[in-house]
This record gives C-alpha cells, structure tokens and sequence, in this order.
C-alpha cells in the first residue's frame, strides 16, 4: 500500500438540497431499502410508516400473515393515508379526509357512495403497491418498478465481506429477538455516518471501550477491508459487553471458527451488520435531509435471552456508546462540510482508502444517464 493521500468528494455532496434530492431518487428510491424489523408487525393490522427516498411507505400485516408495503397515500384525493409512525388498525385503514377504506392487502373495500360509482374500479383504485423482501428477520422494500436483483444489491455486500453467503446463516439472525432498539437523531449526512463506519483510523481516539475489547482496531485498521477476517476479543476479554465481562455464550447454532471474532458489514445505502458471537447489532439509517439521518439501531439476541428477562445492559452499552461517539463525530464534521476550507473536500490516508471506493460509487450512481 502507498503512502499517498487520496481527496474525498468535495463539501457540497453533504449539504446541498438538490444533491440530497439526487440521491433521494437515484438511490433511495431505487435500491433495496431495510425498513422495519418483521417480529414489530406481529398481528394483522399492525403497521409502521417509514421515510424512504421523497416517499411515506406503509408496512402492514394482512390477514393471510403476509406483510405488504404500499406507498402512503390515499388514491383518492392524494391524503396521507396513516400519520403515525407505528400502530394497529382493527381490519382496514381508512383515509381520514374522505373515508376511502383499504383492506390490509390494500384493495378499495369501501367508500362512501361507492356503489353508485361503478367506474371506480377496487383493484385499480386500491393503495399502489411497492415491492417487499423478507431477509434477516427484516421488511426490504424497493420502490423502483422494476427492481434491481436483491443478490446484487444487498446479498452481495454479505458475500464481498464474509467471502460466503454461509458464514451469516449461522447467526440466524431472523430468528434472533429484539433486546433493545435505540433511536438516534444525528444532526448529519448519512454519507459522514456511512464513510465513519467504514473506518477505523478513529477507533483509538474515539472508541475506549471498543478498542479495548478488539485491541486490533487500535491501530486503525478496519476489519472490513480483509474478506473474512473477524476482528478478535483481547485474551482478557469474557464478552462483546462494556467492561469485557461475561456475555450470554455463543449463538446455538454459529460456527466455533467465529467465537470471540466480531465482524461488520455495510450494506449500501442504509445498513450496517455486525456480527459477534452472542448477539447481532443492526443499524437502518433514514436519511431525512442533507443535514440530518435517523438511526434506528437494534440489538438482536437469542429469543431465550430476551424471553427471560436477561440484563443486557451491559452488552448494550458497548455499541451504545460506541455510536454515541460515532454520531458525535459525524455532527462535528457536518458544519465544517459547508466551510470554504473544505469546497475542495478533505483527503483519505491510506488506511481509508476504500472510502474512496464509496464516493466513486456514489458519484456513478449521481451521474448515471438513466
Ligand atoms: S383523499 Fe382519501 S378519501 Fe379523499
Ligand atoms: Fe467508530
């Protein structure tokens, strides 16, 4: 590797409006986008609302158990169908301007005088359906009409890091149970957040409790850059936790090569894997504006774990802190993005390097002619 320094993308991609609104269509509204954790729906009827690209989608259980994604607007007169961000309607959702009702599978059920208007037809005029992919215990849903292949866009970031589809199985992550969710409102461009996980020259400024866990990040390596290398626990350390006491004991069903080993994975645009040998910690961003991504981050356990009662404060706290300190560090650099000192951007050393990589992506996915 040289020594040299490489640029990054320059101020303006992390806060103008109409770049943000680029990325929105280009991106958000084209690619695979992780929405809701699937065990959240539970029952028929039971619904969230996510921000995806420009667009409000409903996901809700139907009848038959399946969930469906629908983009949240009434066909009549264009009214949001649901406000709330999560919630529970009995059988049907009902537009509240008008009260055209939707059945859960998002056919026209009802409406006042329909009858009399033959032409409405209730197929045609039902909420306008976006596609959804069960994966990893999680809704994907993908707004373009005729979606990129889900292998080539999320299932190949887990191949590229792990070097095989197998090595994620062992986590069964969609039968793991949610032990905490967390919300953080980070004042940034989801690109400062993606480009700061995707490296650890930071880790030893920033990260304490982390490094003392993985001692290898210390030097500033990110363990995403070699495939299928897991970063390992210190001989000290009893567990993925706060103070590297003891955790909750290895996944029933996960490899013994992967104990004491922690693995991340960033699936573009909007996640982040990672992987260690007692729990799963998910991130879903939501990048509302140029300045500004909610996170929702969930940390994933055996079903047992979180069925009993077990603290899992502790394990928690780790990458509870951990992003703390990430998102303080993603809102330091938001102002400075708009600051003359940075119209030129800012440089990778050789340890970021593949960031590089992220920007040349995201410039071709800007600039793509169609
Ligand atoms: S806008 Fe929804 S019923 Fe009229
Ligand atoms: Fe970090």
């Amino acid at each position: 590797m040289t020594g040299s320094l490489i640029s990054t993308l320059e101020g303006r991609y992390y806060t103008d409006t109409a770049i943000f609104a680029r990325e929105q269509e280009r991106i958000f509204e084209r690619m695979w986008f992780c929405a809701v954790r699937s065990d959240d729906l539970a029952k028929p009827g039971d619904f969230r609302t996510v921000q995806v690209g420009r667009e409000s989608v409903l996901v809700a259980r139907d009848r038959t158990g399946a969930l469906n994604a629908f983009l949240n607007v009434c066909r009549h007169r264009g009214a949001r169908i649901c406000v709330d961000e999560a919630g529970s309607v009995k059988r049907a959702f009902q537009c509240p301007y008008h009260a055209w009702t939707y059945a859960l599978d998002g056919k026209l059920v009802a409406a006042p005088n329909l009858t009399s208007m033959p032409d409405v037809d209730r197929v045609e005029y039902g909420l306008t359906k976006v596609h959804l992919r069960e994966w990893l215990g999680y809704a994907w849903v993908n707004l373009a009409d005729d979606p990129p292949s889900f292998e080539d866009d999320v299932l190949s970031a887990v191949t590229e890091r792990l070097g095989s589809l197998d090595a994620i199985d062992g986590y069964e992550i969609d039968r793991l149970s949610v032990g905490r969710r967390i919300v953080y409102d980070v004042k940034a461009n989801w690109k400062l957040i993606i480009e700061n996980f995707m490296e650890c020259y930071h880790c030893a400024t920033i990260h304490p409790e982390l490094t003392e866990v993985l001692p290898e990040f210390a030097d500033g390596y990110a363990a995403q850059y070699y495939v299928g290398h897991g970063a390992e626990f210190g001989d000290e350390i009893k567990g993925f936790t706060v103070d590297g006491g003891e955790g909750f004991g290895k996944l029933s069903s996960l490899e013994e090569e992967r104990d004491r080993k922690y693995y991340a994975i960033t699936v573009k645009p909007q996640v982040f894997i990672n992987l260690v040998p007692d729990h799963v910690i998910l991130h879903r961003m939501y990048p509302l504006a140029a300045d500004r991504t909610v996170v929702e981050c969930d940390w994933l356990y055996a079903r047992d774990v979180v069925d009993t009662g077990r603290d899992v404060s502790r394990s928690v706290e780790l990458f509870h802190r951990v992003n703390e300190q990430d998102f303080e560090a993603c809102e330091r650099c938001q102002p400075a993005m708009a600051s003359r000192a940075y119209a030129q951007g800012g440089v990778l050393v050789p340890s970021e390097h593949h960031i590089g990589e992220f920007h040349a992506w995201l410039v071709g996915k800007l600039e793509s002619a169609d």
